[in-house]
């Protein structure tokens, strides 16, 4: 936590971070998440003139704040999504902005990151170079090769895509910090993420050994970020997580052809797409019912389970209950972590 500390000076423990959603976290979100001691960050996709506007929000909110702006980086991180991007294309936009965090997910391979993580670290030396991994195996070679300044482990439990094959973080977490530990690799600073919705989970992330927390789904439900309404209606609507929601490559085959890694698959609610899949509907058939229904008002997005769009959403989803303001949830959820944490230091 000191080193995270040291790295973001703005933040307050424990740290809580906003995934970086693409589409969905932008610059509105993630400077509101910094204003209020967390680490704020913002998603992209491919489209770097999105991503420059959402920098220039967090940009202006900043220069007007003396106390945050720090001399060499801008206080958010930005997300990238390996597989589609290149990196000649993200590179002018991160020495320009040179964004506190650089968070990398998603390579076509794991070899991929040791040349985004030096060639970022040639534009921009000050940026720290985060990387989201859901296997024990991904983090070790991970940390050999791009010697990351953060491992994020992404549990099973996650909203939107993640590791195929991987565990919950109560057993992810401490078994890649064991392993991280043994090969040398124990001053990388691990953060969890995966079905953490509010301060239990942020108390048992800490107990597991993170430094820190990711929230994606809970951010869902705050004023700041991009989401369609009937999307975050159905959201809020969900209960018990575990049925609600189901990991399937099925989710990525909607649009047309996964073009996602191999080892990939996606945590969405379980639309109408997903029922019709199950009960053996062809892909086809699918498609065109899901492309139709994306062209409508509601973009294909419906309550009670009945949309053809996928709502990327964790285990956690049943937890979420309202929406809020991102500062109301970052500050509720650390300080009822912080009061689980004293009263269980009692036991
Ligand atoms: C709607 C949605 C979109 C997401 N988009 C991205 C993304 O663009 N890049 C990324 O690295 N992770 C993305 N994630 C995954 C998050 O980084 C994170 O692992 C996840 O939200 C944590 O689990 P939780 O949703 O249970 O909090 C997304 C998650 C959700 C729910």
């Amino acid at each position: 936590m000191a080193t995270l500390k040291t790295m973001l000076p703005w933040t307050s423990t424990p740290l809580i971070i906003n995934a970086p959603m693409a589409g969905y976290a932008g610059g509105a979100l993630a400077s509101a998440v910094t204003l209020s001691g967390g680490l704020g960050l913002v998603g992209s996709h491919f489209d770097m003139d999105a991503l420059r506007s959402n920098l220039e929000t967090a940009s202006s909110t900043f220069s007007t704040d003396a106390s945050l702006s720090t001399p060499k980086t801008l206080p958010v991180g930005v997300g990238l999504l390996l597989f589609i991007l290149k990196l000649e294309v993200a590179l002018p936009i991160l020495s320009e902005f040179k964004p506190a965090v650089i968070w990398l997910f998603a390579a076509k391979q794991l070899s991929d990151y040791a040349e985004w993580a030096s060639q970022i670290r040639a534009v921009s030396p000050d940026s720290k170079i985060w990387i989201q991994v859901g296997s024990v195996d991904a983090a070790l070679e991970i940390a050999a090769s791009a010697k990351p300044d953060v491992l994020v482990m992404q549990g099973a439990d996650a909203g939107g895509h993640g590791f195929e094959k991987s565990a919950g973080i109560i057993s992810l977490l401490p078994e890649a910090s064991d392993a991280l530990a043994r090969e040398g690799f124990a001053h990388i600073p691990l953060i969890a993420s995966g079905g953490i919705v509010d301060g239990r989970g942020v108390a048992a992330a800490l107990a597991l050994g993170a430094s820190g927390v990711v929230m994606g789904t809970r951010f869902l439900a705050a004023k700041e970020t991009v989401v369609h309404p009937t999307y975050q209606a159905a959201v809020l609507e969900a209960r018990d997580g575990g049925k609600v929601t189901t990991r399937s490559k099925v989710f990525d085959e909607l649009r047309g052809p996964n073009i996602w890694p191999e080892v990939y698959d996606g945590r969405s609610l379980v639309v109408q797409s997903y029922a019709d899949h199950a009960n053996g509907v062809g892909i086809d058939e699918i498609r065109k019912l899901h492309n139709e229904a994306v062209q409508g008002e509601e973009s294909g997005f419906a309550l009670e389970l009945k949309g053809r769009a996928a709502i990327w959403a964790g285990t956690g989803v049943g937890l979420v209950r309202k929406v809020e303001s991102a500062r109301a949830i970052v500050e509720g959820v650390r300080s009822e972590a912080k009061e689980i944490l004293s009263r269980v230091a009692k036991v």
